[in-house]
């Protein structure tokens, strides 16, 4: 008996320590969410856990050039709750590119043997983990990957069960929080609209996918376009009568409307659809930056309606700030899943959420892995947005109720008497 639990004791302790001796490094590229310090921190957590020293690649694929921008983070404090990314981040892109046609792989090979870096844990969307990929695939530099965008636009296949209607959801760290930054803004945003009787046309990052776009809803905008439905001729048409008579039927006499800043506009000038840029400069992997379109939107309600329309554009707000709770629940999950992959040496793959469930419920359960290269981009399900009264349906109400709770709305709308001169 004493013999067996020496054996037992014996065995726990070589798995406690599986990793001792080796490095795992952690990167985060691409544009920023509040959730990108929490899953560092749950992911150095587990890692430090097994055994690993555990590295931060600073400026993402920049940090693994040159010499290398290499930090420790094994025993260091963490502030996992304070949004951003503590490692900072970069759009470098690994292979060459229209922008930049020089091949880094050799560095990057380089840097990782010097730095003796085994295990690779990228965060990121499609680009960061797709070029993660191609180093695993082509240089057999073991990675992993770590789901992270506001836009919520990767194919994480995530199961959201609808009254009885299973639908192809998205959940990606990042746009938890972002949601409920942005349903905090439009509930602001209402009391300025409605004081000067106007429509406010608030424009919304996210870019080819209307997801973020949605949680305007849930802080009382009425009205809601989205790339994924084209505002053609004839759409605008409609749109323009509808808002109309929306605005002059609603007891204010004033609109939110939220408008994604991928939407598809019909341009009377081009006669073609069209789409506002901030800079017609494309990044290293070949996108370029919206914005603008709330404002092209507004002067054309202004002139076709009469009525007096401004825009806004929410720019970071929403991608700024604090981890909220979905995402540090989710974060944490899908670092269990990481330590999995790990164990397994499962490499090229991505931890993701299989089912929708309200972040108490957020259990490694609820998780499996994909592959980290077959990830984007995946737009909105057709049941999630009526175009016929662009809004947004009751379906997506369910889906982003689990994430960030209820729909709110703040109303001060009252009747006070009217008083005639005597
Ligand atoms: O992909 C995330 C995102 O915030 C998009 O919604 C937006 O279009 C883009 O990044 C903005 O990029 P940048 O940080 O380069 O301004």
């Amino acid at each position: 008996m004493f013999h067996k639990t020496l054996i037992k004791n014996d065995r726990m302790k070589k798995t406690e320590k599986i990793f001792k001796g080796k490095t795992l490094a952690i990167l985060s590229g691409g544009g920023d969410t509040p959730a990108i310090n929490s899953s560092i921190e749950c992911i150095r957590n587990r890692a430090s856990m097994l055994g690993y020293r555990v590295y931060g690649v600073k400026k993402g694929w920049k940090g693994l050039l040159g010499d290398g921008e290499i930090v420790d983070l094994t025993h260091q404090p963490y502030d996992g709750i304070y949004g951003g990314t503590a490692l900072q981040s970069s759009r470098t892109n690994p292979f060459p590119s229209e922008k930049n046609p020089v091949d880094r792989v050799p560095q990057i090979l380089q840097n990782i043997s010097r730095y003796k870096i085994d295990t690779l844990v990228t965060i990121g969307g499609d680009d960061t983990n797709g070029a993660a990929k191609r180093l695993y695939e082509q240089e057999g530099i073991p990675v992993i990957g770590f789901p992270k965008t506001i836009d919520n636009d990767l194919r994480t296949r995530t199961i959201h069960s609808y009254k009885g209607i299973n639908h192809e959801a998205v959940i990606c760290p990042g746009f938890p929080s972002a949601a409920k930054g942005l349903m905090e803004l439009t509930l602001r945003l209402r009391t300025t609209t409605q004081s000067h009787s106007r429509i406010m046309v608030m424009e919304v990052m996210g870019r080819d996918a209307g997801w973020l776009t949605g949680s305007a809803i849930f802080g009382g905008a009425d009205v809601a376009l989205v790339p994924e439905v084209e505002m053609t001729k004839e759409r605008k048409d409609f749109f323009f009568e509808f808002i109309k008579e929306k605005y002059l039927s609603s007891p204010t006499k004033s609109l939110i409307i939220a408008v994604s800043e991928g939407v598809r506009w019909w341009s009377d000038e081009k006669g073609a659809l069209d789409m506002v840029y901030a800079s017609s400069e494309l990044d290293e992997y070949g996108h370029p930056r919206f914005g603008g379109i709330s404002g092209v939107i507004a002067s054309e309600i202004t002139k076709r309606t009469g009525i007096d329309a401004r825009a806004q554009i929410t720019g970071y707000y929403p991608r700024a700030g604090q981890c909220r709770e979905y995402d540090r629940r989710l974060t944490s999950t899908l670092a269990d899943k990481v330590v999995d992959l790990l164990l397994r040496e499962d490499y090229g793959q991505m931890p993701v959420l299989k089912e929708i469930v309200p972040y108490q419920e957020l259990e490694e359960f609820h998780t499996s892995s994909i592959d980290m290269g077959d990830i984007g981009n995946r737009p909105l399900p057709a049941a999630y947005y009526s175009s016929d009264n662009f809004m947004f349906t009751d379906v997506y109400t369910d889906f982003l109720t689990h994430v960030i709770g209820k729909p709110r709305s703040i109303e001060f709308n009252p009747c006070f008497p009217i008083v005639l001169p005597e």
